[in-house]
């Protein structure tokens, strides 16, 4: 039977306990972690958020404030995993060998009154650190895989983060402003989620994807810094570090130019690394422009905890009988390699795997050259070079005996993605990093515009508002693929963190930047004229950032996915397990939004 908590009150969390308190008397109350029956006495773990606490169950003499009465002992027989208890009693020194892996170990507590606050049923896996359980079952159950220490300190750890970062920027004179949930949609590239309107039946509103539109018109409105910690929505592929629905550090500042919003976000950085780690983060932090990270590393977001940089080698082989490899450079690509030190004796079992992995990133092959100990090649292309041929790749490649050398022929693209993507994965499974380490880096200078083969059109690399780099703004007509963008993306150890952009304010620049997107006017007006207009009536440079926020916690606790740091994530398919949404709904509901449902095939 549940007994209330009447006139009982909660002294402090299991690991609040000092020693401070040995002697003293506290009632705490949680869930019973395990208990162990030793005959006349009972052993008790007791969990709460905190931590865990050791209680101890004895009878004795009546009127003892260490001892508990025969029904109170009777009650602790009656413990199973997960009740939820209350106690009273008097904190010790822990008789026994302290347990150094609890940060009470040293203590544990007496227990002379208990109160049953609610029974349990048996949990359908043990709640406990590092968890072997199927992660689908946890996550059906997620209220009690939430109640694992591994998640809890998890989110505990968010929250704080959340606290540091508000503190930083309301110090720096941003202003916390919410913006919609129920929107338009707003120009960020994903597919967007729509909900129905009951008002304006056949009318939808979009969930954002970012504030982005909002936060420039609270600029244009004289909001100067504003920033919100902002719920975003995108119906996109799931990915480790994606989810449907999750949460951006949102920024915008007025009257600023790329290093100003790089410097206060510098120093925000090193605040919350600071604060939550104990970690000092260098700054200013390195930056690189986008061609640099692509050329040297694949990819614009590159991890430098590690080399293994691509090279170049087009000039190298382009005088070759090796058709793959000429042809590439003829239909104006490249061919680039990189060097897998001291892997020379790669199994080809393994390098066919390799091989495999390439072309999941559109490869349509990957071609290798094995420098072995006694100098001779392993080469899957040397009957087309000639001995000469090789040794001039070799030593482009710096290639030194012992190393295994890999090969990518295509459009420059498709290269940088497989090496740059063969680079990481390699690095991963050879070790060839500290996980602990840190490395930050601004990629700065990207492309504004990106040609996009499919719509025969060119695409915003970031968005339609992106200010073009001053010195470049002369090719906007004559070559804008080569227009260089203020735009700058914060990467840490090979994940895109954050990225903002400096915003046209110009309304001629703008109008430019929509023609050569193939946007005309009517279509712009009609997707974002209320930005437009409230451009008209002055408005000040803008420039902002948004940082992935789970993406950032994910980083700084070591997991490996965004579902570890977010309460009630979505799983691949975006439902969530527990809740089970997405779900069907009342017709009479469909009914009212005047919406009626294609028939689908089972
Ligand atoms: P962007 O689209 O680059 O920029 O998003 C900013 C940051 O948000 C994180 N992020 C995600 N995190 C988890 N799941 C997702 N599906 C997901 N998508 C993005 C990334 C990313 O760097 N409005 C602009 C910012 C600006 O220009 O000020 C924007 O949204 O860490
Ligand atoms: P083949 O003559 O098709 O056997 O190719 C010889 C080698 O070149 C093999 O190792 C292929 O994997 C590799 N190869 C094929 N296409 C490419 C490409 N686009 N880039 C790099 N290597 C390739």
């Amino acid at each position: 039977m549940a007994e209330s908590m009447k006139g009982l009150h909660r002294t402090c969390r299991c690991a609040e306990v000092t020693k401070e308190e040995i002697g003293k008397s506290v009632t705490l109350m949680g869930w019973v972690q395990k208990s162990r029956n030793k005959g006349g006495i009972i052993f008790v773990d007791l969990r709460d958020r905190s931590g865990i606490m050791q209680l101890i169950f004895e009878t004795g003499e009546a009127g003892d404030a260490r001892y508990i009465d025969a029904e109170g002992f009777a009650k602790a027989e009656s413990l199973r995993s997960e009740f939820v208890i209350a106690v009273t009693g008097i904190v010790e020194e822990r008789g026994g060998a302290a347990n150094e892996n609890l940060a009470t170990g040293a203590l544990e507590v007496r227990v002379n009154s208990i109160r049953i606050l609610s029974e349990a049923e048996t949990p359908p896996f043990p709640i406990e650190a590092a968890s072997k359980t199927k992660e689908e079952l946890r996550l059906k159950y997620r209220y009690l895989d939430l109640r694992r220490p591994d998640l809890t300190h998890n989110l505990i750890f968010r929250s704080n983060v959340a606290r540091s970062i508000r503190n930083f920027l309301l110090d720096e004179g941003f202003l916390e402003i919410e913006t919609p949930i129920l929107n338009r949609s707003t120009p960020e590239g994903a597919r967007d989620y729509l909900v129905p309107s009951r008002v304006h039946p056949g009318t939808f509103y979009a969930l954002p994807q970012s504030p982005q539109l909002f936060k420039q018109i609270l600029m244009c409105s004289g909001y100067d810094r504003y920033f919100q910690i902002a719920k975003c929505f995108r119906d996109e592929d799931l990915r480790a570090d994606r989810q449907p629905e999750f949460t951006q550090i949102d920024m915008e500042l007025s009257f600023v130019d790329v290093d100003d919003v790089i410097d206060v976000n510098e120093r925000l950085i090193r605040k919350v690394f600071k604060e939550n780690l104990g970690v000092d983060v260098p700054i200013p932090m390195q930056r690189m422009p986008w061609q640099e990270a692509m050329d040297r590393f694949g990819s614009d977001k590159p991890d430098l905890r590690f080399g293994m940089e691509l090279t170049d080698v087009s000039d190298t082989v382009k005088d070759t009988e090796f058709v793959v490899f000429k042809s590439a450079i003829e239909a104006g690509g490249s061919v680039r390699g990189i060097n897998v030190k001291g892997q020379a004796g790669m199994p080809r079992k393994k390098i066919d795997a390799w091989v495999e992995f390439a072309k999941g990133f559109g490869a349509k092959g990957l071609a290798y050259l094995a420098v072995q100990d006694d100098g001779t090649y392993k080469c899957s292309f040397a009957k087309f070079m000639t001995p000469e041929q090789l040794d001039a790749l070799v030593a482009a490649m710096k290639g030194e005996k012992g190393d295994l050398l890999f090969f990518a022929a295509d459009k420059n693209k498709v290269v940088w993605d497989v090496l740059g993507n063969l680079r990481c994965e390699l690095a991963k499974e050879l070790e060839l990093y500290d996980k602990n380490e840190l490395r930050f880096l601004w990629v700065t200078e990207f492309p504004l515009l990106e040609w996009d083969e499919e719509e025969g059109r060119f695409v915003a690399v970031h968005h339609p508002f992106t200010m073009p780099m001053d010195e470049d703004l002369q090719y906007l007509d004559s070559d804008p693929g080569r227009v260089r963008a203020k735009a700058y993306d914060c990467v840490l150890n090979g994940v895109e963190l954050g990225g903002g952009s400096v915003r046209i304010h110009q309304g001629d620049v703008q109008e430019k930047m929509f023609e050569k997107l193939g946007i005309s006017h009517e279509a712009a007006m009609e997707k974002f004229g209320f930005l437009l207009s409230a451009f008209k009536y002055g408005v000040p440079p803008h420039a902002g950032l948004a940082f992935g926020f789970d993406r950032m916690v994910m980083l700084m606790v070591g997991a490996d996915n965004i579902r570890e740091v977010i309460a009630f994530p979505k799983v691949k398919d975006a439902s969530c397990l527990m809740s089970e949404a997405p779900n069907t709904v009342d017709e009479a509901q469909l009914d009212e939004l005047g919406i009626c449902l294609k028939k689908t095939e089972e």
